[in-house]
């Protein structure tokens, strides 16, 4: 396919979070359809090693990425960080934790980005299920995701009259290393039972993929989507809509 007739032929996009998961299966995406991608990860197989938490590194990191390229076109924020806990378990220490990567992060990212934005550019920043509906033991990554809604909301609506686009996806459980080490960390020995009462969970009978989450994210930053701005994009095997 060549960059011309590709959905995101000649756009300049990063991603964070981009070395794993549904951000790497984004990175995949982009690129075959034409994007330069820099990815930005604190892991190694990162482009751009840098830690969204951190407001001098991140601004210093789309500065070098803006300067390379001449701009940026669009920003996936898929940076993010699981956590267990009810109202009542989670300890302020697992809060601030939370909330350092999963809102300040994506905040931080998107104003650095923004920066750098011609007309035309698009936000997706990776939301949750949890922003729309109550899951049990997760109230920390709940809130987190429910700010990451609102986020997406409220730049949207600063951002309409510049002709940035800002959206949300919004996932059930996807099989990622995301879910892997959760399942590892907070039931150790009852992996397997864990993994399939997790799949179950969905209505379709499975977890999503990471691909799958991939391929929306491309309609949505490119100019296919250009009528979509400030929406929450539901992808959750059924998890919301569908009761059987
Ligand atoms: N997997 C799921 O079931 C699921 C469901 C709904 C939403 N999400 C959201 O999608 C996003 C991606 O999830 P995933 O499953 O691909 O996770 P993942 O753990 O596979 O990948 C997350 C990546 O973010 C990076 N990261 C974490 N903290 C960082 C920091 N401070 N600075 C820079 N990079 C950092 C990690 O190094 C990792 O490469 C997350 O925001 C998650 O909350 C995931």
């Amino acid at each position: 396919m060549s960059a011309a007739s590709s959905r995101l032929g000649g756009k300049v996009c990063v991603v964070t979070g981009g070395a794993s998961g549904i951000g790497e299966a984004v990175v995949e995406r982009f690129r075959a359809e034409g994007a330069t991608v820099a990815v930005i990860d604190l892991a190694e197989a990162a482009d751009h090693r840098c830690d969204v938490t951190d407001p001098d590194a991140v601004a210093a990191t789309f500065d070098a990425i803006a300067s390379e390229h001449g701009r940026i076109d669009v920003l996936v924020t898929s940076a993010g960080i699981a956590n267990v806990g009810t109202l009542e378990s989670t300890s302020p220490d697992d809060f601030d934790k939370v909330f350092a990567v999963n809102v300040r992060g994506v905040y931080l990212t998107m104003q650095a980005a923004v920066a750098h934005m011609p007309e035309g550019s698009a936000i997706c920043n990776l939301a949750s299920i949890a922003s729309v509906i109550g899951i049990p033991d997760r109230f920390a990554y709940s809130m987190s995701k429910g700010a990451v809604l609102t986020m997406t909301l409220s730049a949207a609506t600063d951002l309409v009259d510049r002709g940035i686009r800002v959206n949300c996806i919004s996932p059930a459980r996807v099989h990622t290393p995301f879910v892997d080490r959760f399942i590892a960390d907070n039931y150790p020995g009852r992996e397997s039972e864990m993994f399939d009462n997790l799949a179950a969970t969905q209505p379709i009978g499975r977890m999503g993929e990471p691909a799958e989450i991939a391929g929306l994210a491309v309609w949505l930053c490119s100019d296919e989507a250009s009528f979509a701005t400030g929406s929450n994009h539901l992808i959750d095997g059924g998890f919301t809509g569908v009761r059987k």
